[in-house]
C-alpha cells in the first residue's frame, strides 16, 4: 500500500514510519520539522534499509500538502502533525486550533483532490477528560478539559462526519494513552523541545544528567502511592497498532475510536523505580504540588484493539525504561549534533 505520513519525523512518527517500511509498503512523509528533526528520517532510513519520499512541508500550506498528496497518490494518510503540549495549549489556544484543527480540514481537502479516503488518526486519551469510571473503555463519555484535547475532540467529531458524508471512507482513531520509550537500537526516540512536558523524557534528562531533578506533581492523590497513575506504551507497540491501523482502514468502512493503551496503571514512583533499574543512573525527586488539570489514574481498557485489530500490547514497563535509556544515553542531546 502507499501511505502517506504527516509528522512522520517525530517521536511517533519515526517509529511508526520504520514499522511499516518493514512491512514494505510505499512511504511519504511530510513534515515541516517544527517539532522533529530531518536526522530522524535519515536513521529510519539506515535502519531499515530502505527508501521512502520526505516532502517538507506545513499541513497548513493547503497547496504544498494537497501537491505532495495528488503527486504521491496513497492509500491511506497517518496523521501524526499537529501541537501536543497541553501546558502550551492554554497559554496559546489559536495556535492549538489552527495548527491541530484546520491543518487537519486543509490535510481532508488535500486528500479530496488526490481520491484518498481513508486516515487514520492520532487522537489521545486526553478526550476522556476526568474518568468517571476506570479502566476507560471507548463508551466513556468524552469531554476535553484543555485545548489540546478540545482540538483532538474536535477532530475526531470532523472526521466521524467525513466518514459519514463521503462513500467509502474510513477513519479510525487512535486515542493514545501515554507513549514512552524508544527502538532497540536507540538511533532513534523522543526528543522534546525545550523543557520535557512529559514524565518520560525528564526523567531521562535527569538520569542523563541534564536536570538536576525531578518534581514529582502531586504525592497526595487517592493512588497506591499517592501519586499520579498512567497507562504508558511502548512507542514499538504504538508504531504496530498503527500498522495494524492501516490494514484495518484498508478492509473496513466507516468510523473507529479504538484505545491504544496496555490496561495497566503505573505510578510516578513505580518510573522512577523501574528508570534507576533499567538505567542504572539515580533519579533524584522532589515531590511539589499538583499540576493543574492533572487527573489522578488514567488507564485503558485495550480489547476494542484486541478484537478490531488483533493488536496487544507485549512491551513492559522494564523494556519502555530500558530502551528510553539507551536512546537518551546514545544521544544525550538528542537529534542535536553532540
Ligand atoms: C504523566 C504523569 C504527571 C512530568 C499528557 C497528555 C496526553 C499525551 C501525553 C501528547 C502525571 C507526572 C509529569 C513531570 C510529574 N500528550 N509528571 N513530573 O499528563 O498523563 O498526558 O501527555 O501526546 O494527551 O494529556 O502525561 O507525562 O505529562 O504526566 O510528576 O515533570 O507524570 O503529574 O501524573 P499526561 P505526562
Amino acid at each position: 500500500m502507499r501511505v502517506f505520513l504527516t509528522g512522520g519525523a517525530g517521536y511517533i512518527g519515526s517509529h511508526t514510519l520504520l514499522e511499516i517500511l518493514s512491512k514494505a509498503h510505499e512511504v511519504c512523509v511530510y513534515d515541516d520539522y517544527s517539532n522533529s528533526a530531518p536526522v530522524a528520517l535519515m536513521r529510519v532510513e539506515r535502519l531499515s534499509n530502505r527508501t521512502f519520499q520526505a516532502v517538507t512541508g506545513d499541513v497548513l500550506d493547503q497547496g504544498s500538502l494537497a501537491k505532495a498528496l495528488v503527486d504521491f497518490k496513497p492509500d491511506v494518510v497517518v496523521h501524526f502533525a499537529g501541537k501536543k503540549a497541553v501546558g502550551e495549549s492554554v497559554a496559546k489556544p489559536l495556535m492549538y486550533y489552527e495548527n491541530n484543527v484546520v491543518g487537519t480540514l486543509s490535510l481532508l481537502r488535500g486528500m479530496e483532490a488526490a481520491g484518498c479516503k481513508r486516515i487514520v488518526f492520532s487522537s489521545s486519551a486526553t478526550v476522556y477528560g476526568e474518568p468517571q469510571y476506570l479502566p476507560l473503555d471507548e463508551k466513556h463519555p468524552l469531554a476535553a478539559t484543555n485545548p489540546y484535547g478540545q482540538t483532538k475532540l474536535m477532530v475526531e467529531h470532523i472526521l466521524r462526519d467525513w466518514c459519514a458524508a463521503r462513500e467509502g471512507a474510513s477513519a479510525v482513531l487512535l486515542r493514545y494513552f501515554n507513549p514512552v520509550g524508544a527502538h532497540d537500537s536507540g538511533q532513534i526516540g523522543e526528543d522534546p523541545n525545550d523543557i520535557p512536558n512529559n514524565l518520560m523524557p525528564f526523567v531521562s534528562q535527569v538520569a542523563v544528567g541534564r536536570r538536576a531533578k525531578l518534581q514529582v506533581f502531586g504525592g497526595d492523590y487517592d493512588t497506591k502511592d499517592g501519586t499520579g497513575v498512567r497507562d504508558y506504551i511502548h512507542v514499538v507497540d504504538l508504531a504496530k497498532a498503527h500498522a495494524a491501523a492501516i490494514s484495518y482502514a484498508e478492509a473496513h468502512k466507516g468510523c473507529e475510536a479504538i484505545n491504544v493503551g496496555t490496561g495497566q496503571g503505573v505510578s510516578v514512583l513505580d518510573v522512577v523505580k523501574a528508570f534507576e533499574q533499567g538505567s542504572g543512573q539515580p533519579v533524584p525527586y522532589e515531590v511539589v504540588a499538583r499540576r493543574p488539570g492533572d487527573v489522578a489514574a488514567c488507564y485503558a481498557d485495550a480489547s476494542k484493539a484486541e478484537s478490531l485489530l488483533g493488536w496487544q500490547a507485549t512491551r513492559d514497563l522494564a523494556d519502555m525504561c530500558e530502551t528510553a535509556w539507551k536512546w537518551q544515553s546514545q544521544n544525550p542531546n538528542g537529534y542535536a549534533a553532540p
